[in-house]
């Protein structure tokens, strides 16, 4: 398939490092120089799927599209005010889709493994023009008393448009399910018969665990998918990583033997927006013109599950 529109939308609060200082017993300092970030963007009086329908539009007006020509619709998304219906069933109302639409959680890979899901579909030809769009608020996640999770996200909202083509070069999907490394419980409603003991607790992270399985995951997803279609580090023009922390960017890039110019960066003003991190950066760089055709953009990104996927896609 090949990417024909991207689009992203950001709440309009954006919160710097000295504001949660404020608040919280970190600095500037601190977050800076272990993460990269200095600012993110935060929902306020936002809905996440106000954005998802912001950054619709802008991917499908970028693709030269009407709405009525997407046939198929994938959202991804961890965490939204609804339970049911799907957060893409209240993107397609907003937006007045009529096409079949479907939601995953795939956490931070879940741009690239709705890109897989599309390519699977458009190659069988049941559908031809697919949107992906991935709302993500992950700040509405984490304890704000918590100064190692909380300083870590921003929220925001990135799309694209896929059609008919062989421009996706390669997916690699992967799991190594490890539930306690990152997770958050939700209280269900009670019932008469529940006995059990059910918690509310906001997102739990092993850092260095989940930092480890970052750089040496997208490392050697990178590699295996570049040898299955005989292509090389140096053949590819852009490293578009997961954006959750620029040391793991870093740790990556070093691995590969990169220089940085090849790995363009947005944490600095964004944090981690979990599935929107890939598509906000994918359309930043499209915006400023940063890619030209033929151009070898690799995907890679890791995340809760433990789940990563690494996607080559020629612009
Ligand atoms: N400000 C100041 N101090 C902080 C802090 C903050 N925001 N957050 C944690 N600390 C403190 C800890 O309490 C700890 O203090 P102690 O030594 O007195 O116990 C100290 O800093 C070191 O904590 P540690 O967790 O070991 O730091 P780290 O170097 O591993 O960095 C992360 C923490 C979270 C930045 C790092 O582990 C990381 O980036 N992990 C990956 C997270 C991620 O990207 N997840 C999403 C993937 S999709």
């Amino acid at each position: 398939m090949n990417i024909i529109g991207t689009g992203s939308a950001l709440p309009k609060k954006i919160v710097t490092n000295d504001e949660l200082s404020s608040f919280l017993d970190t600095s500037d300092e601190w977050i800076t120089s272990r993460t990269g970030i200095r600012s993110r963007h935060v929902i306020s009086d936002e809905k996440i799927e106000d954005l998802g329908m912001e950054a619709a539009r802008r991917a499908i007006a970028d693709a030269g599209l009407e709405i009525s020509d997407i046939d198929f619709f994938i959202c991804s998304n961890v965490i939204n005010e609804y339970v049911t219906p799907g957060i893409s069933c209240i993107i397609a109302a907003g937006l007045g889709m009529k096409c079949p639409c479907i939601d995953i959680n795939c956490a931070c890979p879940g741009f690239i493994y709705a890109m897989d899901i599309a390519d699977t579909y458009i190659s069988a030809g049941k559908y031809s023009n697919v949107l992906i769009v991935c709302p993500e608020e992950p700040t509405r996640m984490t304890s704000w008393e918590d100064r190692s999770t909380c300083v870590l996200f921003g929220d925001g909202a990135g799309a694209a448009v896929f059609t008919k083509g062989d421009n996706l070069k390669a997916t690699r999907l992967s799991a190594d399910p490890a539930p306690d490394k990152i997770w958050q419980f939700h209280k269900l409603t009670p019932t008469p018969y529940i006995t059990k003991e059910e918690t509310e607790v906001p997102l739990q992270m092993k850092g260095r665990d989940v930092f480890r399985f970052a750089v040496s995951t997208s490392a050697r997803d990178i590699r295996e998918l570049l040898a299955g279609v005989n292509m090389t580090i140096d053949d590819v023009d852009y490293f578009m990583i997961h954006q959750a922390n620029m040391r793991i960017i870093e740790g990556i890039r070093n691995a590969l033997g990169v220089e940085e110019k090849r790995f363009p960066t947005n944490i600095a003003d964004h944090g981690n927006s979990s599935s929107a991190s890939c598509p906000i950066l994918l359309d930043e760089c499209n915006r400023k013109g940063l890619f030209k055709k033929g151009d070898i953009l690799v995907f890679s990104a890791f995340g809760a599950g433990l789940l990563s996927a690494a996607a080559i896609l020629e612009w």
